[in-house]
């Protein structure tokens, strides 16, 4: 079961960047591995260092920070050196934690019932769909937009994808294109009423959509392959359950930075300008150990997914609440795949279809 979970999740990286994540593969024996000016690492402690004890240039071209620039109109919201990060951070903190998942949990509750509903007609669902549709109505929430349809997410997807194949795998070398200015500015069309600032607004839009969309149908996916809705229907094991999927899945597998300083990650000396591959899919295990929700990896691994230090991820409440309602709400079906396409220009590895139908409890 845990071989066809993992072989058809696999289909998700081969479909969209084959070469990175085979040379990644390749190279995830070595906790840090140095080639030429650039620094993988792979190692959990390491991983942990590089982003806690290395100062890292968050605007740098080719990385995310870079990309973030553009999505953010040049507001460098979540720059390390910015005197406003802090107060990024507050207003993100008020915006995604747990008052803000309490507010717009209600909206996402009855989008995950009314898609979910087919699978008691013996019906096939469209999980991809569903998704981006909590994600659209989510996001509007956030940012205080009416919110209904697909639209946003699609619009962010769009913009994101396109972002990150222009800077980060071009290296920084390309730049954007005029059709991916063209994207970026469909989505602030849409995000422009919101109450917050325009940069916040495109941040979160991207932050809050691109990644579920490619967590929510893959942990789904798997779960179904696995066999594991007991522990989605039992409220004692779901919050481990999502854990361990979002480990092994790791949604945004490597994060591209840069070092700002000299220092040293592991015993291997970091030069300012290295660029990192920081790969959480090796530093959280994510490749090695299957999901056990009876047995989960400790939260101080399985979190490094989110990232760790000043710019941990600040939605991880909310994706892990909204994964936990829709495995609760599919959970009474036992759903199995019956289709499952991957997306070959997703921002991060996803399904662009996946279609569940009811199984046998
Ligand atoms: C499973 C879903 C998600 C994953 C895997 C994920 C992962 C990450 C990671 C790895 C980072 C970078 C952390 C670092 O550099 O140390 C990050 C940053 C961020 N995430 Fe998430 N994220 C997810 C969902 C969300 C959601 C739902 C939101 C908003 C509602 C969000 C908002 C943000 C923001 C605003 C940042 C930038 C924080 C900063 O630089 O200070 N994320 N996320």
């Amino acid at each position: 079961m845990t071989n066809r979970a993992r072989r058809r999740d696999r289909r998700v990286y081969l479909r969209s960047h084959p070469i990175l994540f085979m040379m990644l593969a390749i190279a995830r024996r070595r906790t840090v591995l140095r080639i030429g000016r650039t620094v993988i690492v792979n190692g959990t402690d390491e991983y942990r260092e590089a982003l806690t004890r290395l100062p890292i240039d968050r605007t740098a071209k080719g990385t995310t920070g870079g990309s973030a620039d553009l999505l953010s109109q040049g507001r460098q919201l979540f720059n390390e050196d910015h005197a406003g990060h802090r107060e990024s951070r507050r207003a993100a903190a008020q915006l995604f934690g747990s008052d803000g998942v309490a507010r717009v949990r209600p909206l996402w509750l009855e989008v995950l019932r009314r898609r979910s509903a087919p699978l008691a007609d013996g019906k096939a669902i469209d999980v991809v769909g569903a998704t981006r549709e909590v994600a659209s109505v989510t996001a509007a929430a956030l940012l205080g937009l009416p919110g209904g349809g697909e639209s946003l997410a699609v619009a962010a997807a769009d913009a994101a994808s396109r972002t990150i194949r222009d800077e980060i795998l071009s290296f920084g070398r390309r730049g954007p294109r005029r059709s991916t200015r063209a994207a970026v500015a469909r989505l602030f069309g849409l995000v422009n009423a919101s109450t917050l600032d325009q940069g916040m607004a495109g941040v979160t839009a991207i932050a809050a959509t691109t990644t579920m969309m490619a967590a929510l149908p893959r942990a789904v996916a798997w779960c179904a392959d696995e066999g594991l809705w007991g522990h989605a229907a039992d409220p004692g094991t779901r919050d481990a359950l999502v854990d361990e999927l979002l480990r092994v899945i790791a949604p945004t597998p490597m994060l591209p930075r840069a070092a700002a300083a000299d220092g040293t990650i592991g015993r291997c000396p970091v030069h300012q300008g290295d660029r990192l591959f920081l790969v959480n899919r090796h530093a959280a295990e994510s490749y090695r150990i299957g999901p056990d929700p009876g047995n989960p990896r400790p939260s101080r691994v399985s979190h490094l997914i989110f990232g760790a230090g000043p710019h941990t991820c600040p939605g991880a409440l909310l994706a892990r609440t909204q994964l936990a309602d829709a495995l609760a709400m599919l959970a009474p079906y036992r759903p199995v795949v019956v289709r499952a396409r991957a997306d070959r220009r997703a921002a991060f590895p996803g399904w662009a279809a996946l279609r569940l139908r009811a199984g046998t409890a």
